[in-house]
């Protein structure tokens, strides 16, 4: 028996700085909500956290680019990111944001906990100065000379020609990109963490991790090789979290230490909004609350050494995470993904042509979990044509057509059960069984083929049963075939909904078994739909997507790139 009452599921904040992608979709969001939605389904307590991510250098150089405030920025991204998932069916039970006054109380507080018990250092780093403009300058507000290729306008961190990163000291000429004036180098005091210090606790705790993802291990054993070093956890910028300590003026916490803060400060919101403000404790501080971040593999580092080791050293008993199903990358038509290239299919664009099943059915298939797959549109298409539309919608269909024609829309007596009967059922069962197992070992992607095997399976024996012939000839035996095949639907609706939510609240609905598909709807034997139950007929579920609209996707990808 595990000792976990509940599972606190966290899926990384996106930055508040463009739309989501397919990218952030397979990665993290359609992942984590299968996942959550499985755990709802089998009626576990869970509690499906997220935000937006909006500090950081990115935001303010597309802020100062549009000429608008930070905080404008990231409020106009927060509502199209947040509808936007929430459209795709993304279950979240709050989507906040780090720029809320909640967010930097929650994070200052703990900042000021690791700085009370002296797990934060000072130090001195040097940092290029503004004389014009009388500040610090991140590395990315300014360019020189390359030191590699001469190339004249390389930024402070990096030459985008030759691809070196740049050490700030090396830079030839540096300058501010605000105003073209000469900046100098010049000491700036930050805090650090001293991870260092904390890499036996680290490196004990996560080799004591057996069941965790190889990629998420090797990645970390990799890091415990080189060493863990100092990490500064403050910056000099005007946008972030301010350091709450005297004489800090000009001083933020750096963005990957209040990020992922944002999760705590993001359950205390919900907590609020309950009405109930001390609840968000039970899940960040009682150790019968099993953890799990879903993230991309860029976010590994953050999520399973730097934040376990700040919420390790807070005073308080906080709770580290018990899994970290991290996945690779998705690329695009067998290209990497670009945001700055713009060569991604965005979410939005997305929904305005296609339902959110289909994208969220060929992405489970095609999840990165072990290592870096591919999207495309002709796979998309086959996928929702060949797959939800001809195996699943058509099983239904087929089924439902049936009992309404010749069994006045009521599911039939059982009757005598054969061979053939039996085994279906049995069937059914264990399918049902291998998706649990694989959902609990986060092998969704694995999980996402067994319920199409199993739907296969069903229209299988729907031929092999051949109901429009015993129709005629044998009216009991014709009904014992659709009282089977009634049991699968009844099934689809409740395994398939992980995945489909949208599609199977349809079936739900027309099924008209009462209660809640999401909390009550997983299938098990003592769910079966009982002869003489009423069954309605759904719309069709999933309508074919003809190659035009396909081509229009491809054409639309090529010419964004142009
Ligand atoms: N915004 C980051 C990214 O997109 C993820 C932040 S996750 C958090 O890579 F935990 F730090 F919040
Ligand atoms: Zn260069």
């Amino acid at each position: 028996m595990s000792r976990f009452q509940r599972t606190l599921v966290t899926a990384a904040l996106p930055y508040a700085n463009g739309p989501i992608h397919l990218g952030h979709l397979a990665g993290v969001y359609v992942p984590a909500d299968i996942y959550v939605r499985y755990l709802r389904a089998r009626g576990q307590s869970v509690l499906f956290i997220c935000g937006s991510d909006e500090h950081g250098v990115p935001i303010t150089l597309a802020a100062e680019k549009e000429g608008i405030s930070p905080k404008e920025l990231v409020d106009r991204n927060y509502v199209g990111i947040r509808d936007s998932l929430r459209d795709l069916g993304i279950s979240f039970d709050n989507f906040s944001q780090t720029s809320r006054p909640i967010h930097t109380q929650t994070s200052q507080e703990f900042f000021l906990d690791l700085h009370a018990s002296g797990n934060l250092r000072q130090g001195t780093s040097q940092q290029f100065y503004s004389e014009s403009a009388g500040r610090f300058l991140p590395d990315r507000y300014v360019e020189g000379t390359c030191p590699h290729c001469d190339h004249e306008s390389a930024r402070g961190d990096q030459c985008e020609r030759c691809g070196t990163q740049i050490e700030a000291e090396t830079l030839i000429k540096p300058r501010s990109v605000v105003d073209d004036s000469a900046v100098t180098l010049k000491d700036s005091t930050h805090w650090f963490l001293p991870m260092g210090d904390m890499q036996p606790w680290l490196e004990q705790w996560i080799n004591s991790k057996t069941d965790w993802r190889e990629n998420v291990t090797n990645y970390c054993r990799g890091w415990f090789r080189q060493g863990l070093g100092d990490r500064a956890v403050t910056r000099d910028l005007d946008w972030g979290v301010p350091v709450p300590l005297e004489n800090h003026e000009g001083k933020v916490l750096y963005v990957w230490f209040d990020a992922p803060i944002g999760y705590v400060s993001a359950t205390k919101e919900w907590a609020n909004d309950r009405d109930d403000p001390e609840a968000w404790r039970t899940w960040w501080q009682d150790d019968s609350t099993r953890l799990l971040h879903f993230l991309g593999k860029d976010n590994i580092v953050f999520h399973a050494l730097l934040f376990p080791a700040m919420l390790n050293a807070h005073s308080e008993s906080y709770i580290v995470p018990d899994n970290i199903p991290a996945n690779e990358f998705l690329n695009l038509e067998g290209d990497k993904l670009s945001t700055s290239r713009n060569y991604a299919v965005w979410l939005p664009d997305y929904l305005e042509s296609f339902a959110p099943d289909s994208l969220r059915y060929c992405l489970a298939r095609n999840l990165p979990e072990s290592r870096d797959t591919n999207f495309t549109w002709a796979d998309f298409q086959a996928r929702h044509n060949n797959e939800l539309a001809d195996i699943l919608g058509n099983f239904i269909n087929r089924t439902l057509t049936f009992v309404e024609k010749y069994f006045d829309g009521r599911v039939p007596e059982m009757g005598e059960l054969l061979d053939v009967d039996r085994q279906a059922l049995a069937h059914l069962d264990t399918s049902i069984g291998q998706v649990e197992r694989l959902m609990e070992s986060f092998e969704i992607r694995a999980a996402a083929e067994a319920l199409l095997l199993v739907t296969k399976e069903a229209n299988r024996y729907f031929d092999e049963v051949q109901p429009w012939a015993t129709r005629k000839s044998d009216l009991a035996r014709c009904g014992t075939s659709l009282y089977v095949c009634c049991q699968f639907v009844r099934a689809f609706a409740g395994i398939w909904a992980i995945i489909l939510p949208e599609s199977m609240e349809k079936l739900w609905d027309a099924l008209n078994i009462p209660g809640n598909l999401e909390s009550e709807g997983w299938p098990s034997k003592e769910r079966r739909l009982p002869a003489g139950h009423p069954v309605g007929k759904p719309e069709i579920l999933f309508q074919k997507i003809e190659d035009e609209t396909i081509a229009a996707q491809v054409e639309r990808l090529r010419a964004a790139t142009q």
